[in-house]
Formats: C-alpha cells, sequence, structure tokens
C-alpha cells in the first residue's frame, strides 16, 4: 500500500475538496488505498464507501433496489446527491461524457457535477466524490471543483506480495519449480518496477510459463517484458547503455562533478546530512558530447536510464499534453533510483511554442514538471540537455531547480588527443583486418593539431571514414588515412560559427564549462573566432 498517497488523500477529505479525479487502471488497488485512508480517518462517523460504473449502478444501494436504477451517470450523480451520511463515492470511467477535441461535454452532466460539488462542500457530513478513469477529462467548466490526485505506481513492497502470491498459487499447484536463490525474488520486483499490478503480474507469468521455472535468469525477461510496456506508452524509454565515463573524451570538470554525486541516494549519503541531487542541465555545442554524457552517467552510477521524449509528450491530443506528463514521472519515480534523461528539453519547453499558440497547455505541463523538480522526494535524477538554452523560459535556469548548468565547448587541444584515443583504439579493437596503427603520443600530438575546432562527433567520423579508405583499399589503417579524412572535414564551428559564437556568449555567464581548467586556455574567456583548420577554408572555397 502506498503511505504517501493515503496520507495525501486523507488531507483533502479532511479538508473538504469535493470533487477529486484520479488517473489510473487500477481500480482494485485504489479501492484497498481508499478504504484504507478512510479507515485510518478519525473524526465523527465512519464514511461509507460507494462505487459506481455504468455495467453495475451504484453499490452498494442508496435505497433498497436502487441499483438497477443508475445504470446512466445522471441517475447515479442523482442517487448521490441523496446520501446524506460521511461517504466517499467512487466513479469508475465517467470520461466518455466528458468530451474531447472533437465531441463536447455532456452538459446536463458537467452541471450536476457542479450542483454536487457545491453541496459536497456546504454540507455538514464529509462526503467525496473521486472520479477515476485511466484518461481522464476536465471540462474547463469543471476546473475550479475538481482537484487532481496523483496516484503513484505499486511500491516495490506491494510487487513483491503480488509475486509472492503467484509463487505461492504456482507451486502448490506443481506447476512451478522456484530457485531463487537470496536475491532473485527481490531482483524480479525491482525489475518489474514502474509497472501496474495488472502488467506485473502478466511479466511474473511471462517469467513463469517458459519454462515452468523461476530462477534469477527470469530477470531478463522481467526486464525485457517492462522495456516494451514502457515503450508502448509512448513517452518512456529504457535505454540500454553500456558506455563508461571512460568512454567520454576530456570533460573532466562534469566527470569530476558526477563521481562525487554517485551514491548520493544511498542511506550512507544521508548520514553526511546530503540532499539528493536534483538534476543536471547540460547544454553545449552540437557532437561534442551532450547525449554520450547522459549515457555514460547512468553507466557510472550503476542505474537505469530512463529517457523522457518530449515531443510525445506533446504530439498526442489536446488536453493530454499534461497526462502524459504526469504519467511519464510517475512510471520514472516507479523505477527510482535512476536517471531521467530529457534530451533536447527546449523542443517542448521552449518559449516559442507559448500560450497563444496551444491555449496555454505547455505553459501548464512546462509548470507542473518544474513543481515536480522542486518537490520530488523520489531519487529522480534529470539530466536534461538543451542545444539552445535561450529558448528555454528563464524559471527554468533559476537556481534551485537544477543543481547545475554546464556548458560543453568544441574539445580542447588536450580533449581532443583524449577523444582520439578511444575512437582509434576502439576502432582497431573492433577490426583486427585494420592492423595495428601505433596509437602513441607523437601521432595523438598531430591528430589533436590538425583538428582545431572539429567537435567529437566529427572526430569520430573522421576516423570511421579512414577505417572506410582502408577497407575500400584492402588495406591496413594509416595515419595518412585520418588525416586525408579530417582534411575533407567541414566543421559545424566553421559553418555556423554564428551560432557557436552566441552559444559561447550565452554560457560565459551563465553556465559552468566541462571541461577541466587546465584543458581550456583561451576559451570562452575571450570571444575570439574560432581557429578554422586551413583545408576546411580552402574547401569552402574562401567563403566571406
Ligand atoms: N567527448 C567525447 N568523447 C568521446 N566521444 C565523443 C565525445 N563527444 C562526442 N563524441 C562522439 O560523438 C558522438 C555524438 O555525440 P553526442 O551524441 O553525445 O553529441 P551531442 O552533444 O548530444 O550532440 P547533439 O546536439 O547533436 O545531440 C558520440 O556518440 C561519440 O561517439
Ligand atoms: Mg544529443
Amino acid at each position: 500500500m502506498s503511505e504517501d498517497f493515503q496520507q495525501e488523500l486523507r488531507r483533502l477529505l479532511h479538508a473538504r475538496f469535493p470533487v477529486l479525479s484520479v488517473q489510473t487502471s487500477e481500480e482494485l488497488r485504489l479501492l484497498g488505498d481508499v478504504t484504507a485512508a478512510v479507515a485510518g480517518l478519525g473524526g465523527p462517523g465512519k464514511r461509507r464507501i460507494f462505487q459506481w460504473s455504468t455495467s453495475v449502478g451504484l453499490t452498494p444501494d442508496v435505497l433498497p433496489g436502487t441499483r438497477t436504477e443508475t445504470f446512466t451517470p445522471h441517475a447515479a450523480l442523482a442517487a448521490v446527491s441523496g446520501i446524506a451520511g460521511p461517504c466517499v463515492v467512487l466513479m469508475y470511467d465517467l470520461h466518455p461524457w466528458m468530451g474531447s477535441n472533437v465531441q463536447p461535454p455532456d452538459t446536463q452532466l458537467v452541471r450536476a457535477l457542479k450542483d454536487l460539488a457545491q453541496s459536497f462542500r456546504d454540507g455538514e457530513a464529509g462526503r467525496t466524490l473521486i472520479l477515476v478513469s485511466p484518461t481522464p477529462r476536465i471540462p474547463a467548466d469543471l476546473q475550479s471543483v475538481v482537484t487532481i490526485l496523483d496516484y503513484p505506481l505499486p511500491t516495490e513492497e506491494y510487487l513483491r506480495t503480488v509475486l509472492d502470491g503467484m509463487i505461492t498459487r504456482n507451486t502448490r499447484s506443481g506447476a512451478l519449480t522456484v530457485d531463487l536463490g537470496d536475491t532473485g525474488a527481490e531482483q524480479l520486483t525491482k525489475a518489474a518496477l514502474g509497472l501496474t499490478a495488472f502488467e506485473a503480474e502478466n511479466a511474473f507469468a511471462r517469467a513463469m510459463v517458459d519454462d515452468s521455472r523461476l530462477t534469477v535468469e527470469d530477470v531478463a525477461i522481467v526486464q525485457q517484458e517492462k522495456r516494451q510496456i514502457i515503450r508502448k506508452a509512448g513517452t518512456l524509454e529504457v535505454v540500454d547503455s553500456n558506455i563508461s565515463l571512460s568512454d567520454v573524451g576530456g570533460l573532466e570538470n562534469l566527470k569530476t562533478w558526477l563521481t562525487k554525486r554517485s551514491g548520493s541516494w544511498l542511506d550512507e549519503a544521508r548520514s553526511y546530512g546530503l540532499p539528493a541531487p536534483k538534476g543536471l542541465l547540460v547544454t553545449g555545442i552540437p557532437g561534442c558530447g551532450k547525449s554520450l554524457t547522459a549515457k555514460a552517467m547512468a553507466g557510472a552510477w550503476g542505474l537505469p536510464l530512463v529517457r523522457l521524449d518530449i515531443g510525445r509528450i506533446f504530439g498526442g491530443l489536446v488536453g493530454a499534453s499534461e497526462q502524459n506528463m504526469r504519467e511519464a514521472l510517475r512510471t520514472a519515480e516507479a523505477i527510482s533510483p535512476c536517471v531521467l534523461w530529457i534530451d533536447e528539453i527546449e523542443k517542448g519547453f521552449s518559449a516559442g511554442a507559448s500560450a497563444v499558440s496551444d491555449g496555454g497547455t505547455s505553459a501548464r505541463v512546462f509548470g507542473y514538471f518544474l513543481t515536480w523538480m522542486q518537490e520530488k522526494t523520489a531519487t529522480v535524477f534529470v539530466m536534461a540537455t538543451a542545444n539552445n538554452i535561450s529558448l528555454l523560459p528563464p524559471e527554468f535556469l533559476r537556481k534551485g531547480r537544477f543543481d547545475e548548468i554546464f556548458f560543453i565547448d568544441l574539445p580542447t587541444t588536450t580533449e581532443r588527443r583524449v577523444i582520439f584515443r578511444i575512437h582509434l583504439k576502439a576502432r582497431l579493437k573492433a577490426g583486427p583486418a585494420l592492423g595495428a596503427l601505433t596509437v602513441d603520443d607523437a601521432l595523438l600530438d598531430e591528430l589533436a593539431a590538425a583538428t582545431e575546432g572539429l567537435s567529437g562527433a566529427e572526430i569520430e567520423q573522421a576516423v570511421i571514414s579512414a577505417c572506410y579508405e582502408a577497407f575500400d583499399r584492402r588495406r591496413e589503417l594509416t595515419k595518412e588515412d585520418v588525416l586525408a579524412a579530417i582534411a575533407a572535414t567541414v566543421p559545424l564551428s566553421v559553418t555556423q560559427a554564428e551560432q557557436i559564437g552566441a552559444l559561447r556568449a550565452w554560457a560565459d555567464v551563465r553556465a559552468i564549462t566541462a571541461s577541466a581548467p587546465d584543458d581550456r586556455a583561451g576559451y570562452l574567456t575571450t570571444a575570439a573566432p574560432i581557429a578554422v583548420p586551413v583545408e576546411a577554408t580552402l574547401q569552402r572555397g574562401g567563403r566571406e
């Protein structure tokens, strides 16, 4: 059971909020939580719990024999308004009457809900209506009377009871042998975090039926099942990453920051009185390692990496964006501790997509996200990246939201050496036919010197195209191949010099540089134009 939810619900019941809305498909689990919350409620008179759905009507009967007369929500609301004593009424799936972007809401019903809210608020007895739906819709007319209550996904403890129950049933019937060792059950349960109870049950069932045995190996099945379920929901994706911080060249400042905070969600950190880090905002020049760092950080911290697709949050029907955001954050919380990676965050939150163009949706989603950032207690570490931070609203950048804003500039000479070493070594290791080019200081110095103004991605591309050259000629890779590939590269720092200059100017006063101080002599301190490789200038035919 989720204690926090019960507490919050109790608080709202106490405070006489007349109509609540809960988004969930888990009616049974919710009923359990509501029952527990009501049982723990002090004060005079026990609240009765009623339930309504259009297939069953209102139960238990308000007056003897009235149930069959309450199949329509209109009749049900009339019956509910006649309930005299303290009560909590759960109404399931009222959303089809609440309108959509192609159909207006049922005006009679909307009015009836308003009247009911009024009489619940003014009446003496504690009476509360809870609207329950997997896809709630709240017409504009009702927004001031309905309070949205977030319902968290099942806790690890809850899922463990589900798993234990299934194990007991299936072993008793002889359908299953179990060999989970000391930690197997815990690992299975952890793998299912982020799923509803029903989904987790399905995932466990799959793990059980494949060979009628339940072992630690089945953790992979549950993980895979979860990945699919989460991806189907559309906005989140669990990213597999075996990248470590050593795969990231340079950015020592940022890496040190991350390393220092590794383990900050553990109890040990609490005994140092440390607040859990909230998150990082990383901006910088394209291709210099923003996305790479996000992946490496989850690997370094040993946490799952969950990617939030901000475009998809806003991609759905009008009005659904907020729900998408709530649902995504709720899933991330259930998977916590985890890293929530929001790539190119400015795409959703930019000032451009403002109140005028979308009826305030992006502002509301954005507000919800900021509040969540501020108040979140679960260890969901946000790693947001932005290419154009100047599009983000200023509230976003206020201190206390993100722990730090890092700027990733073009790699320095020292950094380019490391990036070459990483990518050359990786290629040579993967392709024995490339031969044994010696990656020594002399080579790295030469390559680094030839690539001022190139990004990490461009360096990687140069290495790859050099390998293609070797392949094309069916011979081993040479230094000359790499130098030729470099010469053929027209870097972004040339084609987009102006934009990059603006980015740097922005970052100069607002962000911390990701590179180590020793590495970046000359960068950021001046607005000097970036040195451009001679070859590249020639290639462009001397434009400007
Ligand atoms: N510092 C670096 N060390 C090693 N490789 C790098 C580095 N920077 C970039 N790369 C290489 O370039 C690729 C692209 O980098 P990445 O996706 O991290 O760029 P980005 O900053 O997210 O760019 P974009 O703004 O285009 O999304 C990486 O997968 C990696 O192979
Ligand atoms: Mg990226």
